[in-house]
């Protein structure tokens, strides 16, 4: 199946079994925002809980945060967000569509990746295990041309990126003859500055209202509470201070589904070093982040890093972690050494000191930042798009399943009465009283039991157990796998030592350490 359709079918099945729905569905929506129904919530928050715990609990030296969403106007315009947190944006004349330039651009970027991927495809299925993909790469002219072009149109557009030169991304995109997706037309505008900062006013009108923002991102809420958290905690550097929250961006191209939102929500670590240590923490970081990721046992090849050759003017250093999504590889974290740039800044506009005094040197200086800023929802995406998959079993029949980490899945046990009658309910209730104080368990008495594995399957609900006849008298219960299928008894008093350890994010965890 195309990858294309694949993501559609997982769109579809977010709706369909209450992991995301459209904002305000009954109104049809409302561009790139969306709710998180009853499992995509309890998927959300496990994120949050695997990222917070690897943070806070596996480190000493890390401290939570949670700051509010209104902010000083100031704080926007000393982060250079007031006047530089913009996006090239161009319109279709013919379909009258608003799209990012730069997006376009890196869209073109990734058909010469998707047409070498192609070709490397073709040639391993013809030439089976002798398939030799360094020499292919090396050798082969259809990739070479494509490389090259992929290459040239790589460092044109980081050029014109980094110098913000608006005309020379309009003919770039001329050159490439890039047309929109809906016109088909290369009938463009030129190319202009939007800023994503949503505004609103606080105060009443009468009494001179002020214009406040939504904060873009959740990192200037840990500078600005830098000096009270180190005071207070007396934090000796190396620190960090994390923190999750929602962040609004008045974004132009809303597609992708939750990949690119308007409000959406991230999970930001600030860590305070010494000056002259940053890089080695930047390196440090990336490596502790990226195990994060693979102790999800998605695969390493699914992951890669892309560091950065053009750098913000405060950055010394700076790597996203990318994903296979069915879209191509695409950013889900960023690991960025900001420099002291954030401190100083809000040092010069607030008039405050904003410095460490170190112990150690009898010196005072103002920190360097590593921070590490990954997305949740771009999270979620990732895992869902993992775990979706549709199998073919025995006998012809088919079956989607999502197949979650068991300390992610939104419910880890379904407890299922064989009948609805004979006492068995009653048995599966008192199962699930015990239960329910230890992990996510649910109560499915409804249709056959192959209909209830299915629906258990299709929301990635790792285990299942079915209280039958013989469960009143040998107090055994069949305890089902969702990934093997594979059904054992067992006495119900070792259901919570067998399943807790398996399900709970402690798993993961003990993989980080
Ligand atoms: N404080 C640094 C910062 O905000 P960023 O690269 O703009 O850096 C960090 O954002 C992460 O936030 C991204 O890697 C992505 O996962 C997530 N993110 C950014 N914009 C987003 C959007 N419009 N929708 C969903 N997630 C987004």
């Amino acid at each position: 199946m195309a990858q294309e359709d694949v993501f559609k079918k997982i769109v579809s099945h977010c709706k369909e079994y209450g992991f995301v729905f459209p904002s305000s569905d009954i109104y049809d929506g409302l561009g790139a925002v969306y709710d998180y129904g009853q499992n995509g919530v309890e998927l959300k928050n496990n994120i949050k809980q695997y990222w917070w715990q690897s943070m806070v609990l596996l480190h000493d030296n890390i401290v939570g945060l949670d700051s509010a969403v209104f902010m000083h106007p100031t704080v926007w315009k000393a982060s250079g967000h007031v006047d530089a947190f913009n996006d090239p944006l161009i319109d279709n004349r013919d379909s009258k569509k608003r799209y990012r330039a730069d997006v376009l651009i890196e869209d073109q970027i990734g058909k010469y990746e998707e047409k070498i991927e192609k070709e490397i495809a073709k040639a391993r299925k013809r030439f089976g295990e002798a398939f030799d993909e360094a020499q292919f790469r090396s050798t082969n002219p259809r990739v070479l041309e494509n490389e090259a072009k992929k290459t040239a149109l790589h460092e044109r557009f980081a050029k014109a990126m980094g110098a913000m030169d608006l005309a020379e991304l309009k003919q770039i995109i001329l050159d490439e003859e890039i047309a929109c997706p809906i016109s088909g037309t290369r009938n463009w505008t030129d190319v202009r500055q939007f800023n994503l900062m949503f505004k609103t006013e606080v105060g009443s009108t009468a009494d001179g209202a002020s214009t406040i923002y939504l904060r873009p991102e959740t990192a200037q809420g840990i500078f600005v509470n830098y000096l009270n958290v180190q005071k207070t905690g007396r934090m000796k550097l190396p620190f960090g201070i994390a923190q999750i929250g929602k962040a609004f961006r008045n974004e132009i191209v809303a597609r992708q589904f939750i990949f690119r939102m308007r409000e959406f929500e991230q999970m930001e670590m600030q860590y305070f070093v010494k000056p002259g240590t940053e890089l080695q923490w930047f390196e440090q970081w990336k490596q502790t982040r990226m195990a994060w990721h693979q102790a999800l046992g998605f695969g390493a090849e699914n992951y890669r890093f892309h560091d950065h050759e053009k750098l913000a003017h405060y950055a010394n250093a700076a790597s996203d972690v990318e994903f296979r999504m069915p879209f191509g590889f695409k950013e889900v974290e960023g690991i960025h050494s900001r420099t002291n740039f954030d401190l100083s800044q809000h040092a010069k506009y607030s008039g405050r000191k904003i410095e460490y005094f170190d112990p150690d040197t009898n010196e005072s200086y103002t920190p360097y930042v590593i921070e590490t800023s990954i997305g949740v929802d771009r999270m979620f995406l990732s895992v869902l798009c993992h775990a979706y998959q549709e199998e073919k079993l025995e006998g012809g029949d088919t079956r989607v399943v999502l197949k979650l980490p068991a300390a992610l899945a939104p419910t880890k046990l379904a407890i299922m009465p064989l009948v609805k009658k004979d006492g068995l309910p009653e048995k599966a209730r008192e199962i699930m009283d015990e239960l329910k104080f230890h992990f996510n368990c649910k109560y499915d008495e409804k249709d056959s039991i192959g209909k209830r594995y299915r629906r258990q399957d299709a929301v990635g609900t790792p285990f299942c157990i079915t209280i039958d006849h013989d469960t009143l008298t040998d107090g055994c219960v069949t305890l089902r796998d969702r990934d093997t299928m594979q059904q054992e008894r067992i006495p119900v008093s070792e259901l919570r030592t067998r399943l807790e350890d398996k399900v709970s994010i402690t798993s993961l965890l003990k993989k980080l350490c």
